[in-house]
């Protein structure tokens, strides 16, 4: 399949400075907004990097659990190699493909554990099968084949059965406390509307255009 002759235009409106929230987490709530009504599939879905101990970058697809002046709440297993990678440098970057949109955000921030009454309430929350499976996957380790971790699932249910499921200490969730975000709009022509909000030293966002 011939990959490199494919191009779609992007007619959409555009995006202007005055289109803009003062707020990015505003500004991503109405973004998200869109990308609901749009159907786009897994709306919350964003790809997030992470830099290994060789200084090599690492990306995957999380689920954003919560968007809101704290920052981005994701959750996973803490030994994985996101994991390990967050603990020994926590910083990251992330990105929303909101494709059917032509839009995507970008953030980068510093990451830090959430605190386990977090995410006690978060694992309190999800269906008894992935909290099972919470205890079961030995994440982003070699593994012989599927019988094995159908076993280990097999061994936690019925260690659990007939009582709630507690959260293994292994698996919680992190806060992406982002410095920077990014509001991309494509446009005809590749002439795409960008725009990045920064800190300030006293905390307010400044918004500034970015060339496409
Ligand atoms: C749509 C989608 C949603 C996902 N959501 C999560 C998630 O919320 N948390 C998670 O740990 N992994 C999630 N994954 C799996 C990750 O992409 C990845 O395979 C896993 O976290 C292991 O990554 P690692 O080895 O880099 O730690 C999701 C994958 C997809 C495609």
């Amino acid at each position: 399949m011939n990959v490199r002759d494919r191009r779609v235009q992007y007619e959409t409106a555009g995006l202007d400075r005055h289109d803009l929230d003062e707020s990015p987490i505003q500004q991503w709530h109405a973004w998200y907004v869109d990308a609901l009504e749009a159907g786009l599939p897994e709306p919350n879905a964003m790809a997030i990097a992470s830099v290994d101990d060789d200084g090599l970058p690492d990306s995957r697809i999380v689920l954003a659990r919560g968007v809101d002046d704290e920052g981005i709440t994701f959750f996973g297993n803490y030994e994985s190699a996101k994991g390990r990678q967050l603990d020994a440098n926590p910083s990251a970057s992330a990105v929303f493909p909101w494709l059917g949109l032509h839009r995507q955000v970008r953030v980068r921030g510093t990451v830090e554990l959430l605190s386990s009454i977090e995410s006690d309430a978060y694992f309190a929350s999800r269906p008894r099968e992935s909290q099972i499976g919470a205890w079961a996957s030995p994440q982003s380790t070699v593994i012989d084949d599927r019988s094995e971790l159908e076993q280990l699932v097999a061994r936690f249910t019925a260690e659990f059965e007939g009582r709630e499921v507690p959260r293994p200490s292994h698996w919680g969730g992190w806060l992406l406390v982002p410095e920077t975000y990014e509001f991309w709009q494509g446009r005809p022509s590749r002439l795409h509307d960008r725009f990045r909000y920064r800190a300030d030293l006293d905390g307010a966002w400044i918004i500034e255009r970015l060339a496409p």
